[in-house]
């Protein structure tokens, strides 16, 4: 499996893994002086694995810093969270499962923690709570790794995926306050914060009116610079015993505009094309494989679109950026200037469409290749 060098599709932190030198030491430096971090960048940019690695720096260095990962995608209930965050923070306070266990009972005055421990006990702790005594006394949770640390003398790192998602619980304003209030005190923790929904991240961080405003550092994280995608490709070939014409190694993040997943699936196909050396011809069969596997996707995205999106789409892949001049509005049949206003707000938010230079770009590299030859037969192939 290793003899594969490019990856996508799971994070990656090994050798899969390149570049992001400065972001990387920025947020450990950050996470390890106390300075809550705030994540965004669009999907699939690297944010999850730039957390990832960051963590096992932090790991294989600090002995007294715990870190601890907690993915909110499939959490449902501001109860269901609690309870991961509780037991998450047990086990990363000891190797020892009859460690957990006290500190299950010692740690809460008001909660009465019903604890478990099942044959395998890394995989089998848990701990739940009554439902109405936790709404009450959530913030005991919420202040556990603070208690824990200034107990055991340890600092916790406590990593949030896919936070946008705790919005979506049912009295998530109240307790949006309660997080805010209990972890902005605290110094033995240090939070980061991060998720795949843009826009939703930077209404919760980045408002105002809001909680989480000013929660820490807000960090943009920026794409891949091209050379260091060249060189990461050119390299991963030669690991494995193949080459890569210099100009097609070049290419592929060109032609994915930096996009790390779209680099690698890009990068891997063209590998998986070629026997010994990837030329012009192995990155054409690549990237037309990578359009056909993505394109039921899209098909299905562009589906759900209503004809006067659609049109907009098309407005902004012909390099359009006044959206709502009459002249624009009537070439591509855009509807009413209300209509125009609020398909760009949706696209915009959705993260289809980012504002650039004065115009709009497509955030999607791949479904924007796809989309000029669906509607204008734009060939994306490359040519001699
Ligand atoms: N530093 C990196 N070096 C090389 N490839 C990377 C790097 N970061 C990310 N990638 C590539 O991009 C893909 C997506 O990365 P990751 O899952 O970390 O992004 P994300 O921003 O967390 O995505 P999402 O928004 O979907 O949660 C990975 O599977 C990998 O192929
Ligand atoms: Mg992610």
């Amino acid at each position: 499996m290793d003899k594969i060098p490019f990856r996508y599709g799971t994070t990656v932190s090994n050798f899969a893994f390149t570049d992001r030198e400065n972001e990387r030491a920025r947020l450990k430096s950050n996470l390890l002086s106390g300075v809550n971090t705030v994540l965004l960048a669009p999907r699939r940019w690297g944010k999850s694995s730039l957390v990832e690695k960051v963590m096992e720096d932090i790991k294989s260095t600090e002995s007294k810093v715990r870190t601890i990962h907690l993915d909110m995608f499939s959490v449902g209930t501001e109860a269901e969270f609690l309870e991961l965050f509780a037991r998450e923070v047990i086990k990363a306070s000891s190797n020892q499962w009859e460690e957990w266990m006290h500190s299950g009972k010692n740690f809460f005055k008001r909660l009465m923690p019903k604890l478990s421990v099942g044959n395998d006990p890394s995989n089998d702790f848990s701990i739940s709570f009554d439902w109405q005594e936790l709404q009450k006394h959530a913030d005991e949770i919420l202040n556990l790794p603070e208690i824990i640390g200034l107990e055991k003398g340890l600092h916790f790192v406590i990593c949030l995926d896919e936070f946008q998602n705790l919005a979506s619980f049912h009295g998530y304003d109240i307790f949006e306050k309660k997080m805010r209030a209990a972890w902005q005190r605290q110094k033995q923790v240090t939070y980061c914060l991060y998720g795949s929904k843009r826009h939703m991240m930077a209404d919760i961080f980045n408002n105002p009116t809001k909680p989480f405003y000013r929660f820490g550092d807000l960090m943009l994280l920026p794409k891949i610079e091209a050379h260091k995608w060249e060189q990461f490709i050119i390299d991963g070939f030669e690991r494995s015993g193949k080459k890569i014409n210099p100009t097609i190694a070049q290419q592929i993040p060109a032609r994915m505009r930096n996009h790390a997943w779209y680099v690698q699936q890009l990068a891997h196909y063209v590998w998986n094309h070629s026997a010994k050396e990837a030329g012009l011809t192995e990155f054409n069969a690549a990237l037309q494989e990578l359009i056909q596997a993505n394109s039921p996707l899209y098909q299905k995205e562009i589906e759900l679109l209503s004809a006067t999106q659609v049109n907009l789409l098309r407005a902004v892949a012909k390099g359009e950026t006044q959206l709502t001049s009459t002249e624009v509005m009537q070439n591509y049949y855009l509807g009413t200037p209300n209509n125009v206003i609020k398909n760009k707000r949706m696209f915009i938010e959705t993260d289809f469409l980012e504002e650039a230079a004065g115009g709009y770009e497509f955030v999607d590299p791949a479904f924007e290749l796809w989309f000029r030859k669906l509607f204008f037969r734009q060939d994306y192939l490359l040519q001699n």
